[in-house]
């Protein structure tokens, strides 16, 4: 069986990350996700005073300050999980709040955010043995990746989904602005000039809705092994 890299692409709140995270457990695989990348930069940009009032002030700010922010990923050993850091700081929290989510497609546009955060994800995939997840991976980060899937629900599904998860972390959401937002990202994510949120041509469609989160895993499993070997 040799080691590949494994491509999870969709919209908002389809269950990539909890599918990525259980694939990466059972190959023994490293887990990437793209997503806190993109949502750590924006966090630093909301602390930083760079996005106001629903807008990013200027992008070129955000540019400028490419070189000052610093991602990584320490796993938790208390916790089993991998958690991300910016600039020294865990932020595996504060990131996956819905302030973030209201900004972080605006801040995905920006070419050269993109630029810093592909090399990134390329230079971790380089050894292969790697499940990522995200909206362009299948198709700009990895075109070449061995098993591509692509994760869908419908959309009552997702929302209700995502809304539960925000709620259980404590998060005062209302289930209408869980929907508007992944509506609004699902949008902003298609539509982006830069590699948009796109299926690659040779994703394989793998549906959740009506899916336990065993019965997804073994069958994405399934796929792996057959990609592996
Ligand atoms: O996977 P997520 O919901 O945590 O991702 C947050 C946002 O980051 C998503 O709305 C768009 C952006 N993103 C991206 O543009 N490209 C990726 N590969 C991953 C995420």
């Amino acid at each position: 069986m040799k080691d590949i890299i494994i491509a999870l692409d969709g919209h908002s709140a389809c269950g990539k990350s909890t599918l990525a995270k259980a694939m990466a457990k059972e190959l023994k695989y490293i887990y990437v996700d793209s997503g806190a990348m993109y949502r750590a930069v924006t966090y630093y940009a909301m602390k930083h005073g760079l996005v106001k009032s629903g807008e990013i002030i200027d992008p070129k700010l955000i540019i400028d300050q490419l070189s000052n922010i610093n991602i990584s990923f320490n796993y938790n050993s208390s916790t089993g999980k991998s958690e991300t850091f910016l600039n020294g700081s865990n932020v595996e929290e504060i990131i996956r709040t819905i302030e973030v989510s209201q900004f972080v497609s605006e801040v995905s546009k920006i070419k050269e955010v993109r630029e810093k955060l592909v090399e990134f994800q390329q230079q971790l995939g380089k050894n292969k043995g790697v499940v990522m997840d995200g909206r362009d991976i299948g198709t700009t980060v990895f075109p070449d990746a061995k098993l591509k899937l692509w994760i869908t629900a419908n959309n009552e599904i997702r929302v209700a989904r995502r809304y539960k998860e925000l709620l259980e972390k404590g998060y005062k959401v209302s289930l209408e602005d869980v929907q508007e937002n992944v509506k609004q990202r699902d949008y902003e994510d298609s539509h982006r000039k830069e590699s948009p949120l796109a299926k690659a041509e040779d994703a394989i469609v793998l549906d959740n809705s009506f899916l336990t989160k065993t019965e997804t895993l073994k069958k994405a499993i399934k796929l792996a092994k057959e990609a592996q070997s």
